[in-house]
């Protein structure tokens, strides 16, 4: 593989981490807080967020590429807002879109048609990703920073009824 592409999936590999721990954290301050349907929205992203990692790590080594995994930093354990930690989630998200998009970049100018392919699903999941965080924004800013606009928004989070979640609460899995 590419020496560059490999170096730039490697580096990739820190954000999905990163992401990860974050939104686990997340999770954990949603629950302390009385928000259910948010908490499990962010543990499943969480979820989410390490398999893509997986899936980099596996890319790498099918093709007998060396996976070096990275360390990651001690999360914030509380935000402000909630409508802070949504748009923390959303500034994540972009920063791993923009990640995809070189890696995407670097493939093609390689000629390196099975990281293409794998990009491709990224690049897919990257704009499902943004949509879900900005709706769920979009929704807090609407009417919902606080008091009951805020728990009829984690109702719906905790029913399914927004894009990106779970079908239900236990939809996201013990992870
Ligand atoms: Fe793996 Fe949400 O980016």
């Amino acid at each position: 593989m590419d020496a560059k592409l490999l170096k730039g999936m490697n580096e990739h590999l820190k954000l999905e981490f990163k992401a990860s721990h974050e939104y686990r954290a997340m999770s954990v301050w949603l629950s302390a807080n009385d928000l259910p349907g948010f908490a499990t929205w962010m543990r499943q992203q969480s979820a989410d967020e390490l398999m893509h990692a997986q899936k980099f790590i596996d890319h790498m080594v099918e093709r007998d590429q060396k996976a070096v995994l990275p360390a990651v930093a001690q999360p914030p354990s509380s935000w402000k807002t909630v409508e802070a930690l949504c748009t923390h989630v959303l500034q994540n998200e972009q920063a791993v879109t923009a990640s995809i998009n070189n890696l995407y970049a670097m493939a093609e100018a390689a000629k390196d048609r099975p990281a293409i392919v794998l990009l491709q699903w990224f690049v897919n999941e990257q704009m499902e990703e943004e949509a879900a965080a900005r709706a769920i924004l979009g929704r807090i800013r609407l009417g919902g920073t606080t008091g009951v606009g805020l728990l009829m928004i984690d109702q719906e989070l905790a029913k399914g009824a927004m894009p990106g979640m779970p079908a239900s609460p236990d939809a996201g899995g013990a992870q």
